[in-house]
């Protein structure tokens, strides 16, 4: 976890979902950009998800990342209580394994979006990502970070394929 003012919520529908969901701190972390971790679930704990995001944007939150598993609503339910960009991603662990919570996040009826991600930890990663680059729209402090992790990604990427 960052020491950064958290400018992102990585928000999740179970303790269990933090396995995955931990990717996305992770890589905002490696951003240096601050972020907030919470367990908030749309349909066991609904009241606390209203009140997170009554005070989330007064409390500097730029970004939401809601990460759900099985009839995965989380993302969606908070893109319904906030103008701030929500990107879900959808998580493993059902019986059908992510599908579920795939359909879930990315089938929103037209009016209320949710940026969909793949599934499991590429997603909450990729969404991490995502989130740095709304903020590097207008922050270039961001920008030149993102930059600088895609050039260390392209460098790592070898040109030839291991061979034995
Ligand atoms: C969703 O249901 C959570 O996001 C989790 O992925 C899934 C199962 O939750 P648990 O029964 O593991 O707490 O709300």
């Amino acid at each position: 976890m960052s020491d950064a003012r958290p400018r992102v919520a990585i928000i999740m529908g179970s303790p269990n979902d933090w396995k995955v969901m931990q990717a996305a701190e992770q890589m905002l972390d490696d951003l240096e950009i601050g972020s907030d971790a919470r367990v908030i679930s749309a349909h066991r704990t609904p009241e606390r998800l209203t009140a997170f995001l009554a005070t989330a944007e007064d409390d500097g939150i730029e970004v939401v990342i809601a990460g759900a598993g099985m009839a995965a609503h989380l993302a969606g339910v908070t893109a319904a209580h906030t103008m701030l960009p929500v990107l879900g991603v959808p998580l493993p662990g059902s019986d059908l394994q992510g599908l579920d919570a795939l359909l879930a996040t990315v089938q929103m009826p037209g009016g209320i979006p949710v940026a969909t991600f793949a599934i499991g930890k590429a997603g909450a990663k990729n969404a991490a990502l995502f989130a740095a680059a709304i903020l590097a729209r207008k922050d270039d402090t961001v920008r030149e970070r993102l930059a600088k992790f895609r050039e260390a990604q392209s460098a790592g990427v070898p040109e030839r394929p291991p061979r034995d």
